[in-house]
């Protein structure tokens, strides 16, 4: 995409200070999808920034619940299909589970068993990384159920939280950074 449009994106996106609390500025994606064209631009954006080539990968991953909102899009642009990476408690049994660390506490997400094939090349994709743990415990999942990550793709970076260090196997992309 060219530089207007970049900008045009990037001016979407919302930023709330405080939220959900004392010292986190809230980075909002929700308005690039309520915008007709901000939409477009993010599925042109994430297409052409792609961290691998469109035949280095199998199947796009999305990260519950944001990654939710435009990884079939993605995925169907592609030719590939969507497997999704939920919340713990939400998939009907077998899973694999994995649990991560946030800023207090920890949380857990899941994959079904038989939603990877042996071998199968995974795309990962979310709205954002932070401290990285989000997409570590997928990247995890995907490995756990049979899967190779292929690569991560992120709308954007939150700068200083070192997150895409987590994320070392395999190639990044980010469309924009932010404090
Ligand atoms: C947000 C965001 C990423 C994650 C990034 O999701 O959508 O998935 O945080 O943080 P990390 O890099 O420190 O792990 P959140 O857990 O708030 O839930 P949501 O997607 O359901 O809104
Ligand atoms: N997830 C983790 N950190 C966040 C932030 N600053 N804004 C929105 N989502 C987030
Ligand atoms: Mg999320």
């Amino acid at each position: 995409v060219g530089k207007e449009d970049a900008e045009y994106l990037v001016s979407l996106i919302g930023s709330t200070p405080g939220f959900p609390k004392e010292g986190i500025i809230f980075r909002d994606f929700m308005p690039v999808l309520a915008d007709a064209r901000g939409l477009d631009i993010l599925l042109r954006g994430f297409a052409a920034a792609l961290p691998i080539a469109p035949e280095d990968f199998d199947t796009v991953a999305g990260l519950e619940s944001r990654g939710f909102l435009f990884g079939p899009a993605l995925a169907n642009k592609f030719g590939k299909g969507f497997v999704a990476i939920r919340k713990a408690g939400k998939l009907p049994p077998p899973v694999f589970a994995e649990s991560y660390d946030l800023e207090y506490g920890s949380a857990s997400v899941e994959i079904e068993q038989n939603a990877i094939q042996p071998g199968e090349r995974v795309l990962i994709v979310d709205d954002l990384i932070a401290t990285g743990g989000t997409a570590r415990a997928g990247a995890d999942l995907i490995e756990k159920a049979g899967g190779v990550v292929a690569g991560f793709s992120f709308l954007m970076e939150l700068n200083g939280l070192d997150g895409c260090a987590k994320l070392s196997e395999a190639p990044i992309s980010t469309l924009t950074a932010m404090p």
